[in-house]
């Protein structure tokens, strides 16, 4: 029988931790990973549609994400502007509601690798 090689069993032994602890091994690179999109769409529905749309427009307030001058250029800008929102408006959100925002943001309109 042919042994795999080290590399092979690596990739697999990785691939059956995150399987242990719940998280699916991305098919490319994701820079949010796990991040719940159905959460994430009900809080930016809820927090954070609002307020973009009087100031930026689109009636689903996405213009703010897609505008020519956008500012948001990486996935960490992504992650940062994303607090300075929530956290000057006092948003009381937890990490891993910014970390789900994050990753619907980026899944929708960034669509960083
Ligand atoms: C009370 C108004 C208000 C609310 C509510 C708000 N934001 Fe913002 N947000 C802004 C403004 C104003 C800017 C633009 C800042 C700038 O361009 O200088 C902005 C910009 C952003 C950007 C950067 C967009 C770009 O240019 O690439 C992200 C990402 C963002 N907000 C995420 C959120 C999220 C997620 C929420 C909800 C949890 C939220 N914001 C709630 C006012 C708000």
């Amino acid at each position: 029988m042919k042994t795999l090689s080290n590399p092979a069993l690596q990739a697999i032994r990785v691939a059956a931790v995150a399987l242990v602890v719940g998280v699916a091994a991305p098919a490319a690179a994701d820079p949010f990973p796990g991040a719940d999109l159905a959460v994430a769409k009900q809080t930016h529905a809820a927090q954070c549609v609002e307020c973009h749309a009087k100031r930026f427009g689109g009636e689903d307030g996405s213009e703010i994400y897609t505008r020519f001058d956008r500012r948001v250029t990486t996935p960490s800008g992504l992650a940062q502007q994303l607090t300075a929102c929530t956290t000057m408006l006092n948003l009381d959100l937890f990490p891993e509601d910014e970390h789900h925002l994050a990753g619907y943001l980026n899944t929708h309109y960034y669509k960083f690798q």
